[in-house]
């Protein structure tokens, strides 16, 4: 599914990451594509290994472990240290698929892509353009989300960033190897927990609110890979 995730970095975050990326070099975003990708990338990024990937990376894992939604919806195993790219100048990211598998640099270990995220980290105003247009069988969705917001959506789906005409487009994206490798599952597992959360808050009956409960702990028992 498509979701937006609000406030998943505050205020204080938002302006503390634009000030450390002010400060950042950048380099060619194609450092990261695979060869497909390489070809309609045209973007800026931080390098994966320097001191401000790695400090912004940190405060965003640790703003994503206390998130009961993005936990909700993409059920994490594995979360690829958080990138950050930037477009202004007409750049863009034009149609693609993000690679399937990825190799997190400090561990060597291989991760799943199941789930895709985008953390925006300019508010919509700063820029023309540089929405992330996203396909799925329903159609074309438009991603352009205030500061600190975050747009997840399955690694499956065709996506691009259309051309920032004026101003600057800052944000960080990363991949999601989740517990819930189908994503038809998935969805299902988050409808049914986002239902019991509701219940819980409305006073329903305590009996089969514990049936229906367990029955999620027992689906996600069933399905779950780590
Ligand atoms: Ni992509």
């Amino acid at each position: 599914m498509l979701l937006s995730i609000p406030d998943v970095l505050t205020v204080e975050q938002v302006r503390h990451c634009r000030a450390v990326l002010d400060a950042a070099d950048w380099i060619d975003g194609r450092a990261t594509a695979g060869y497909q990708g390489s070809k309609v990338k045209d973007n800026l990024q931080l390098p994966e290994h320097s001191p401000a990937s790695r400090e912004l990376g940190e405060l965003i894992l640790g703003a994503l472990e206390r998130n009961p939604l993005f936990i909700s919806a993409a059920l994490p195993a594995q979360v690829y240290p958080p990138l950050f790219n930037r477009y202004d100048g007409g750049k863009n990211f034009g149609d693609h698929i993000d690679n399937a598998v990825r190799l997190i640099p400090a561990t060597g270990n291989k991760i799943r892509i199941d789930v895709s995220a985008t953390l925006f980290l300019a508010d919509p105003d700063e820029y023309e353009g540089g929405e992330l247009l996203i396909e799925d069988t329903y159609g074309v969705h438009s991603a352009k989300l205030p500061a600190g917001h975050m747009i997840v959506y399955p690694a499956t789906s065709l996506h691009r960033v259309t051309p920032v005409t004026r101003g600057m487009r800052l944000a960080s994206f990363f991949w999601i190897q989740s517990m819930i490798r189908n994503e038809g599952q998935r969805t299902l597992l988050f409808d049914m927990d986002t239902a019991i959360q509701r219940l819980n808050q409305t006073g329903a009956d305590e009996r089969a609110l514990v049936q229906l409960t367990g029955s999620y702990h027992n689906l996600l028992r069933m399905w779950a890979e780590m």
